[in-house]
């Protein structure tokens, strides 16, 4: 194979090489002195076009191109979990460390600490038989992952030698007699190209919600564990805080955190803030459950494009252990104008806005490696990669490409809306603009707390409907024109709005919300609207119960710290209504 061609043409992130002519498309190649990183994009005739990961600025035509003949890899093994790396798999924190802010080019360190050594402890023994995807052992990767060795993809055999230790990632833990004969040493790193999807045994319906302790989320708009969402909204409107609480609070074993493409300064914040944020789920630090993937500024556009993918395939093989990975995207815009960038320096025939004619495909491509799935390996072990998206469209504008055809793709759709995050109605998550296709995973979840669920959701979704044509017909002939009984559904829509939709992030109590407390607010708001439309129809007027303390109280449920507190509540406001009721019926009479 011919590995060694040269540079004839350079267009900003794009390289033209010649005398390659072994290239394959997807091929990793070495480009220049500084030996960049650039992938094989395109190949006509003599000509290979390659788009390069690092800056390119200094290159000259002549300089050489060599071909590694090998597709873009992720290496996997113990040392993910707890980094921080470019979307090219190098540890920002290693780099930080050699070279400070100002990464150099072409600077090679390998993804994962060669020279660390991991407690390895064996799951099976010699003469044992193994498959593809059994566990041969695990080792403690942070205080609150156990990193889970596989048999690597391929691989089925008689294990020769396995021993207890400490192992660096590449001496072999393990010898295993392939059905040849041949034997085969195993490490604890392996690799897998990033563009292609991980096996798996078989794929399994999505049966539970990641539960975010979000109540706009969970009640009325859950993702599932396997699942896939986006959300969408203009400059400012929350996507990143939202994404922020998910991977704090949500149930995810580990999460991973894709920055593609935000603003340079960044960086430094994500290096010194990100491994110091505390885990409310385990007390500990999140990182001990966490990958960070910062594409940031020394990196160029083209790079977000791998880090996606080099994420999803880190996120594939966690999954593979048995775990519940989420995996957070911010923002996928920023991934697909990087395509858009590139497919302009190929030349391609743009379609809308510019973005080449496989925009659809590409998103579609990275939402359906979510799933949950039945690992490879004997015993059944189940894992999930749940995929969430940002998406910030320009100007808002839900109709432009990305955001339109993301919307094609997912699961659930959390609608941000600018109009409610200018009134700081936080998270911004417009209701009737915002969707999902996994209701029907809320019965077994939500009918554990309450059997009664179901009723009180679908009254509060009515109750925000109705709300939302009422209020149009107010804004002209103005709210007190209206007859009582639909003032009364204002006054419950805005309890619902204010009480129990908004949530502030930075609220000591609020920033999450456990599911009993969910449905037992829902409930007592639902439960003020039953008691309160027989008082309407008896003449109370909406005024008196719009000056009730308790029933102003409802808007501060959610502060409180426990369910009795909420219950207390619950039973002054039904006091109070009755002595309300008792006052007007002596009227009457
Ligand atoms: N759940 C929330 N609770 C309280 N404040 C919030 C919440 N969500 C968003 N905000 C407020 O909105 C501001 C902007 O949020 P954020 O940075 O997440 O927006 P964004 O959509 O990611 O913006 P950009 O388009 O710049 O990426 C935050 O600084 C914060 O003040
Ligand atoms: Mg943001």
């Amino acid at each position: 194979m011919i590995r060694e061609g040269v540079i004839r043409r350079i267009n900003g992130s794009l390289i033209i090489a010649e005398g390659l002519p072994d290239a394959k498309i997807g091929d990793v190649a070495y480009i220049g002195g500084q030996r960049l990183i650039g992938e094989v994009v395109k190949i006509s005739g003599n000509e290979v076009d390659l788009q390069c990961y690092e800056d390119t600025s200094g290159l000259r035509p002549g300089e050489p191109v060599v071909n590694t003949g090998k597709p873009l890899v992720a290496e996997l093994g113990p040392g993910l979990v707890g980094e921080i790396f470019d979307g090219l798999e190098r540890s920002e924190l290693e780099l930080w460390r050699l070279t400070g802010p100002f990464i150099k080019k072409g600077y090679r360190i390998a993804p994962l600490r060669r020279d660390k050594k991991w407690h390895f402890i064996p799951r099976i023994k010699v003469g044992d038989r193994v498959t593809e995807g059994d566990i041969l052992g695990i080792v403690r990767e942070t205080s609150v992952v156990e990193h889970r060795i596989l048999t690597p993809v391929g691989i089925n055999g008689v294990v020769e030698r396995i021993e207890e230790g400490d192992f660096r990632v590449e001496e072999p833990i393990a010898e295993i007699r392939l059905p040849s004969g041949e034997k085969r040493e195993i490490t604890m790193v392996q690799v897998w190209p990033v563009r292609i999807p991980r096996p798996y045994k078989r794929r399994l319906p999505v049966t539970d919600p990641l539960f975010t302790g979000q109540r706009v989320i969970d009640m009325f708009f859950p993702v599932a564990k396997g699942g896939t969402a986006a959300i969408p909204g203009g400059f400012g409107s929350g996507k990143t805080i939202t994404l922020h609480q998910i991977a704090k609070w949500s149930d995810a074993d580990i999460v991973i955190y894709i920055g593609c493409g935000e603003r340079g300064n960044e960086m430094a914040e994500v290096i010194t803030n990100f491994p110091q944020l505390e885990d409310p789920r385990t007390g500990k630090k999140l990182i001990e459950r966490a990958i960070f993937i910062a594409n940031v500024s020394n990196l160029p556009v083209s790079a977000r494009e791998a880090s996606v993918y080099m994420g999803v395939t880190i996120a594939e093989y966690l999954r593979d252990q048995g775990y519940h990975v989420a995996v957070i995207i911010d923002s996928t815009s920023r991934w697909a104008e990087a395509l858009r960038d590139l497919s302009g320096r190929l030349e391609e025939i743009p379609a809308e806005e510019g973005y080449p004619a496989y925009l659809a495909e590409r998103i579609a491509g990275i939402y359906e490696r979510a799933g949950k799935v039945v690992a490879l390996g004997g015993a059944d072990r189940v894992g999930s990669v749940t995929i969430m998206g940002a998406v910030s469209p320009p100007g808002g504008d839900f109709s432009e490409p990305v955001t339109s055809t993301t919307i094609r793709y997912v699961g659930s759709l959390w609608a941000l809306d600018t109009e409610l995050a200018y009134r700081r109605h936080f998270p911004a998550i417009n209701w009737l603009r915002s969707f999902t296709k996994y209701v029907g995973l809320l019965d077994e979840f939500w009918g554990r707390y309450d059997p009664n669920w179901k009723i009180y959701r679908e009254r509060a979704l009515e109750v925000l409907e109705e709300a939302s044509r009422l209020e149009e017909i107010a804004r002209v002939i103005g709210e007190k024109a209206l007859p009582d009984e639909q003032r009364l559904i204002l006054l419950v829509s805005e309890i619902i709005r204010e009480g129990y939709l908004v949530q502030h992030a930075f609220h000591e109590v609020d920033t999450y919300c456990p599911p009993e407390k969910q449905v037992e607010i829902l409930k007592v708001i639902i439960g003020f609207y039953d008691l309160a439309r027989p008082l309407i129809e008896a003449g109370v007027p909406v005024d008196r119960l719009r000056e009730l303390r308790s029933v102003m109280e409802l808007l501060r449920l959610k502060e409180k710290k426990t369910l009795e507190e909420i219950m207390e509540d619950s039973a002054r406001l039904k006091t109070e209504l009755e002595s309300l009721k008792a006052e007007y019926e002596v009227k009457a009479a």
